[in-house]
This record gives structure tokens, C-alpha cells and sequence, in this order.
């Protein structure tokens, strides 16, 4: 088996070096290569994906992915942007289903900004589609309006689109994910004003007949936006198109209390996979050894249990992090009064220490 190592920009570099650490302590049968992707991509080979990073990622079994970007970057033209890398490789890889959860740890609930009561216990799982709607609807562009307000002025306009197959692929991931859990899906979409949305309902509907064990409800975008911060613990299943996605996960990450404990993981038809944490690049605090390695990590154990078809060692790796916050050690952004803030680096030793503690408890009990 082999893994496509891509750290990336910014913090990217600083968490996937923990998350190797931990793989590699775990002494199971695969290879790691790393390759440059985003700023770093373009400032070694001139583009953001160069075309041996994309080979690597389509040859390997799965890919570890770190953050990409940087503001320096921004006045680059579109082409040539680090975002544009996990663009290219969502779509050259095919990876449509993306999975958010959004798990409040006990040792976490008072870092979230929403009351403790309301986000104790919390586990939901966003799916969001990833290869579709508005962010590779063609055509899109610049020009000249013909009609609207202001015939004869300059224009932007990008396509929202949804065709049966993308939604009925996503619609099957939802329902078969629930089965995995509590048995429900919220549906979200924008039925009441966009026609491509009325389809994505009408079309989660017909796919819902094939599971009946599974309860489906429809949420238009903007009511979930407001339950997910008024009763979140009332979701179990959440899916719903690109755009729609990408913003009510950052919502649904913050009730966590901190980006920085979760995992992603974007799947294709093959189960072949791209893992990386929810939270980006951070240039902020680049370089400075205090972001947080954990969302990292639990996307290589995510990333054995999808791809590599590994289930204990990914356990394993998820019985490790329980440890170290319940040790009380803390990054910056999760830390407070009481608990020991660490930097990045002792974190990933953390688990591993925890990781080989359990490994050889195990091995004494036979
Ligand atoms: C995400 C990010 C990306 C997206 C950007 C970096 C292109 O926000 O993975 O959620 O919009 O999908
Ligand atoms: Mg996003």
C-alpha cells in the first residue's frame, strides 16, 4: 500500500510531520513519498499541482494532505493559486463525497462558543459533495451583460448545476453513512428559490425509497444554518451540495470548540481517498510550533479506516488522542485554565507514547 504524503503551506508542513510520526510508529506494510503541492508546488515547479504530485496521488491508495495557501499568493492569477491544487485533485481523483463529522470531546465542550449543554455530547457528521454545483459548473466568466439591471456593463457569472447521477451517488453515501449511526439524514438545500436544488430534494426523495430504515428530513440552507447553532445535537446526518457544504461545515466545526480537532476525509467510487483537516494553512501562525497536529492525525487514522482497510490501527490512533486530552495535555487553541499547553511537536509525541503505552499493554495481556 501506498500513501501520497502532500504537506503543503503554512501549518501544513508542521501537523502532517506529527501525523507521519504517528503512521510510522504503528509498523504496518505501507510506503509514504512526499511531494510539493500549493505555494510550495509553485514556488519549486511553477504550479500548484505539478503533474508528478498528481501522478503520485493517483498512483497511491490514499493521499495525506496538509493545508494549502498563503496571502502572498493571492494576487497570483486563478490558475496558479494554491486552492487551485485541491481543486485539481478533488476533480482529477474524483473524490465527490466528503466527509465532515463535527465530535465534541467532554474535555473539550467549554472551548466551544455555544453553551455546554448544547454541544456535550455532540457527533454529526456532514457530507458534503465535492466535485459539483457551483464550483465546477461551466460556463463562468467575465463579460459584457446583455440583459438584467444593467445592460452594457461588465459582468461576472459562474453555473450551479447538479445532474441525477452526482445527487443520486451522494444522496446513496448519506443514507448508507446513517445506517452506520442514528438513522436519520437532513437533506439541505435551497428548493424554494433555486430550480438545481429543487432537483437535489426531488432526487434524494426517489433515493430514499431504497431505505426505508433510515429517517430523511429537508432543511432549506439558511433554517440549517440556525438549527445547526440553536439545537445542533438534533442532526445525526447532514448532506447537502459543494457550496452549502463548505459553509456550514466551518459553522459546524466551531461548535466543536476547535477546527483544529477535525479530521476530512473526500472519497471517490473506488474508496480511494484524500485526508486533511478541516482547517486551513493558518500563515499566522506558521512556523511557530503551536498549531494543533490532532485533526491531522485523526485524518491518517480516518484514512486507514476508509482506504487502507486497517479499522484497529485507526482505533487505535482515536484511543490515543482520547488519551493525551484526558492526560490534560493542550495546544493553544484548545487550551485553558488547569489543563498543560503544549506545542505541536510534543503533542505528536504524546500520541505516540500513547500509542506504543497501548501497543504494549496489549501485547502483556496476549
Ligand atoms: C474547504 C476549503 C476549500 C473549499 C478552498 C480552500 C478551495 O474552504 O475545503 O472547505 O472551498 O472547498
Ligand atoms: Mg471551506
Amino acid at each position: 500500500m501506498k500513501i501520497a504524503i502532500l504537506p503543503g503551506d503554512g501549518i501544513g508542513t508542521e501537523i502532517v510531520a506529527e501525523a507521519v510520526k504517528v503512521l510510522k510508529v504503528l509498523d504496518l506494510p505501507f510506503e509514504m513519498e512526499t511531494a510539493p503541492v500549493g505555494g510550495a508546488a509553485y514556488e519549486a515547479a511553477g504550479h500548484p499541482l505539478p503533474d508528478s504530485t498528481l501522478a503520485l496521488a493517483k498512483a497511491a491508495d490514499a493521499v495525506l494532505f496538509g493545508a494549502v495557501g498563503d496571502w502572498k499568493y493571492d494576487t497570483l492569477e486563478r490558475r496558479l493559486r494554491p486552492e487551485q491544487a485541491i481543486l485539481g485533485l478533488r476533480k482529477e481523483l474524483g473524490l465527490f463525497a466528503n466527509f465532515r463529522p463535527a465530535i465534541c470531546y467532554p474535555e473539550l465542550t467549554h472551548a466551544s462558543s455555544l453553551k455546554p449543554e448544547l454541544v456535550a455530547g455532540l457527533d454529526i457528521l456532514i457530507i458534503r459533495e465535492l466535485t459539483g454545483d457551483i464550483y465546477f459548473g461551466q460556463p463562468r466568466g467575465r463579460r459584457t451583460a446583455v440583459d438584467g439591471h444593467f445592460p452594457g456593463s461588465e459582468e461576472a457569472f459562474d453555473t450551479m448545476r447538479y445532474s441525477r447521477p452526482e445527487i443520486e451517488r451522494i444522496a446513496h453515501v448519506a443514507f448508507q453513512a446513517a445506517r452506520k449511526r442514528n438513522r436519520k439524514v437532513t437533506s439541505v438545500d435551497k428548493a424554494n428559490v433555486l430550480e438545481t436544488f429543487q432537483f437535489w430534494k426531488d432526487v434524494v426523495t426517489e433515493v430514499h425509497a431504497q431505505y426505508p430504515d433510515v429517517e430523511l428530513e429537508h432543511m432549506y440552507v439558511d433554517n440549517a444554518a440556525m438549527q445547526l447553532v440553536k439545537a445542533p445535537k438534533k442532526f445525526d446526518v447532514v448532506v447537502t451540495g459543494n457550496m452549502f457544504g463548505d459553509i456550514l461545515s466551518d459553522e459546524a466545526a466551531m461548535l466543536t470548540g476547535s477546527i483544529g480537532m477535525l479530521p476530512s476525509a473526500s472519497l471517490n467510487a473506488a474508496n480511494q481517498g484524500l485526508y486533511e483537516p478541516s482547517h486551513g494553512s493558518a500563515p499566522d501562525i506558521a512556523g511557530k510550533g503551536i498549531a494543533n497536529p490532532l485533526a491531522t492525525i485523526l485524518s491518517a487514522a480516518m484514512m486507514l479506516k476508509f482506504s487502507l482497510n486497517q479499522p484497529e490501527a485507526a482505533a487505535r490512533i482515536e484511543a490515543a488522542v482520547q488519551s493525551v486530552l484526558s492526560q490534560g495535555l493542550r495546544t493553544a487553541d484548545i487550551y485553558s485554565e488547569g489543563t498543560r499547553k503544549v506545542s505541536t511537536r510534543e503533542m505528536g509525541d504524546a500520541v505516540v507514547a500513547a500509542l506504543t503505552g497501548a501497543t504494549m499493554t496489549k501485547t502483556i495481556k496476549g
